[in-house]
């Protein structure tokens, strides 16, 4: 949540943090706003809105020099308007600052600013630290690294801030604790990120600073230290995807690319990981014995990483015979879940920075649970704090709405409950690499649908009016359900609903009426016929009700196409890896309705891409 960006160097620091904010936008689009140190001294340019408004700004202004800093915001405290717009300058217009995260005792300290007669003229957390930072200038002298040091050690929360100071104008100042940043070193110059994507252009080596760490970046390298100004050391890593992968490719939205990138994904993410019939993780600092010992599973994860949990405790009960939970990571702790040595908790994330995730797993180690990560961010901070890491190798994925990353979460999932089969014998090894060589057929299977979907967006045209669509699964088909609903509320904005289809006699069956558009996920009629059965009695009921029934099913179903008003034929798969190929045309539903709809695909409103506050 909030992009950041910064910059000593050569160029023209305005072109590179803008570009870099560009980048960065999807992690957040109030506003957005530059803080420039040059000839003419420290100058701030920032407006509510798209970087669009900030561009119009630029026009108007003559801002020039080499040391720059750029912010994208996700509003958090006041509203989204200019005044609340990073950065935030104290009242003598010599400090700025940008944050991501949020500073918890806020209030304390902006009600001592308040009595020491200092006028805030924002809502926000962040101007404290601008006004903070420059009365310990002020009174004590010395650097800004060490001022911020001095005012970080009063911090509560999760914060990342990045400072310029108009009395050094060759140095940016940053500090980090449980919100994300990265430095990219070039030949000269230096960057600072919330991610590489800020910096990916210039420079492919990069440093992972760690938590509590100040660093001073200059164009001729950086120093990093702790809060008391210990030398401290950040993770130096190459950045092995290029800009390509992080542009549109001719695509009108970044999402409708990912949505085609996503047989890569799921291939990328299985690659490597039978390593002489064996299924090996990406990391792993447990040993066998401890996977065995291993007696209940909680998966946690939010949204769209929830859905791949749900799926994958489907694949690890059903392989391993041992219990699966899939909580909302944003509940786990608050509910004091029961968990011990013999627990494995494993948390879904595509960023590895959601804050609901990271505090769930930070609640399990300290209830000395068994963490594993599957992610698809290197070195992000919810691997870096687990036991064992599976990566999901989905790339970059800019558009907000999770596409591509959710079937590697998923590829990612199963992978895990064979490993886990594997250390527990619940399988025999010649079942596990037929498992595994099914789960490595899903690339084709899904580019196979990709290549039939056109009468999707069709259908989605002629349903991009209706008021309300509900989604209904069963089994696998379930998380899926909910995935197609998720979707089109983030992206379309229109009212979407999930049932389990056996659910809906209970109650959501109300809602049904004359045209209602309902898509039903179908069970394989020949993996789980019984179930296949029961669920074809539901489309009959809902049909009855005078639903418009859209069904997802294998291509020779001609039960379920009967039944069906329109009719989506999906390759048969094993039941277990059904979801990689029913998600697709409900990804494709969402997007078409949502430009349907006038929507903005790739940054639906009120969203984030990396949700970094609880
Ligand atoms: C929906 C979506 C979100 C994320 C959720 C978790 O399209 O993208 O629901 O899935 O915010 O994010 P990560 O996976 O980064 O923890």
């Amino acid at each position: 949540m909030c992009g950041i960006v910064g910059y000593v160097g050569p160029r023209r620091a305005l072109d590179v943090v803008v570009e870099g904010l560009r980048r960065l936008e999807y992690r957040g689009y109030d506003s957005s706003g530059v803080a420039v140190i040059g000839a003419d001294g420290l100058q701030v340019a920032k407006k509510a809105g798209r970087i669009e408004n900030l561009d119009k700004e630029l026009a108007t202004r003559s801002i020039t020099g080499s040391t720059a800093m750029g912010h994208t915001r996700w509003a958090t405290h006041g509203a989204p308007n200019d005044r609340n717009a990073h950065p935030h300058t104290d009242a003598s217009g010599r400090v700025a600052v940008i944050h991501n995260g949020i500073i918890e005792n806020f209030g304390a300290l902006r009600a001592e600013l308040e009595r020491d007669g200092v006028e805030l003229v924002s809502e926000t957390d962040t101007e404290t630290v601008a006004h903070l930072v420059a009365a310990q200038l002020e009174a004590q002298g010395g650097s800004l690294a060490d001022a911020l040091r001095a005012v970080c050690r009063r911090l509560q929360g999760a914060f990342t801030l990045v400072l310029l100071d108009a009395q050094e104008p060759d140095v940016v100042v940053a500090a980090r604790r449980n919100s994300p940043l990265v430095l990219g070193v070039g030949d000269g110059e230096t960057f600072l990120g919330s991610d590489v994507a800020a910096f990916i252009e210039f420079t492919r080596e990069a440093v992972e600073l760690g938590q509590n760490q100040i660093v001073e970046i200059r164009r001729d390298g950086y120093v990093i230290t702790d809060f008391d100004g210990k030398p401290a050391e950040g993770t130096p890593f190459h950045i092995d995807w290029d800009l390509t992968a992080a542009e549109k490719g001719g695509y009108e939205y970044f999402m409708l690319k990912e949505i085609q990138e996503q047989p890569a994904a799921v291939r990328d993410t299985l690659l490597g990981h039978l390593v002489s019939g064996q299924i090996v993780l990406d990391e792993q600092r447990f040993d066998q014995q401890e996977l065995r010992d291993i007696d209940k599973v909680f998966i946690v994860a939010c949204g769209t990483a929830y859905h791949a949990g749900m799926i994958g405790k489907q694949a690890i009960e059903h392989w391993t015979r041992v219990p699966v939970e899939v909580e909302m990571a944003s509940e786990f702790r608050y509910r004091d879940p029961v968990l011990d040595r013999q627990t494995l908790v494993v948390a879904i994330s595509q960023s590895g920075e959601t804050a609901d995730t990271l505090e769930a797993v930070r609640h399990a180690r300290d209830q000395r649970a068994k963490v594993l990560a599957i992610c698809n961010t290197n070195g992000a901070q919810i691997p870096r704090e687990s036991d064992a890491v599976i990566y999901t190798h989905a790339g970059p994925e800019i558009g907000v709405a999770a596409t591509k990353t959710f079937l590697a979460q998923v590829a990612a999932v199963e992978l895990l409950g064979l490993a886990l089969a594997q250390a527990r014998g619940t399988k025999y090894g010649d079942e596990i690499i037929r498992e595994f060589d099914d789960l490595c057929s899903v690339p084709d299977a899904i580019a196979e649908v990709l290549t039939v979907v056109e009468p999707v967006r069709a259908l989605a045209r002629e349903i991009a009016q209706s008021k309300t669509i509900l989604f209904l699964g069963r089994h696998v088909g379930y998380p899926v359900a909910l995935e197609g609903a998720l979707k089109l509320k983030e992206l379309a904005y229109m009212h979407a609903e999930g049932f389990p289809a056996g659910e809906l006699k209970h109650g959501p069956i109300a809602l049904i009426e004359e045209g209602l558009p309902v898509v039903v996920v179908m069970p394989s009629p020949t993996g789980r016929p019984l179930l296949h059965q029961k669920m074809l009695s539901n489309v009959a009921e809902i049909k009855a009700r005078g639903a418009r029934t859209i069904v997802i099913s294998e291509a020779d179903d001609s039960a379920a196409r009967n039944l069906a008003a329109h009719f989506i034929a999906v390759p048969s798969v094993p039941t277990l890896l059904s979801p990689f190929v029913t998600t697709v045309p409900l990804q494709v539903l969402a997007a078409e309705i949502a430009q349907a709809r006038g929507c903005d695909v790739d940054k639906p409103r009120n969203l984030a891409k990396s949700v970094t506050v609880e």
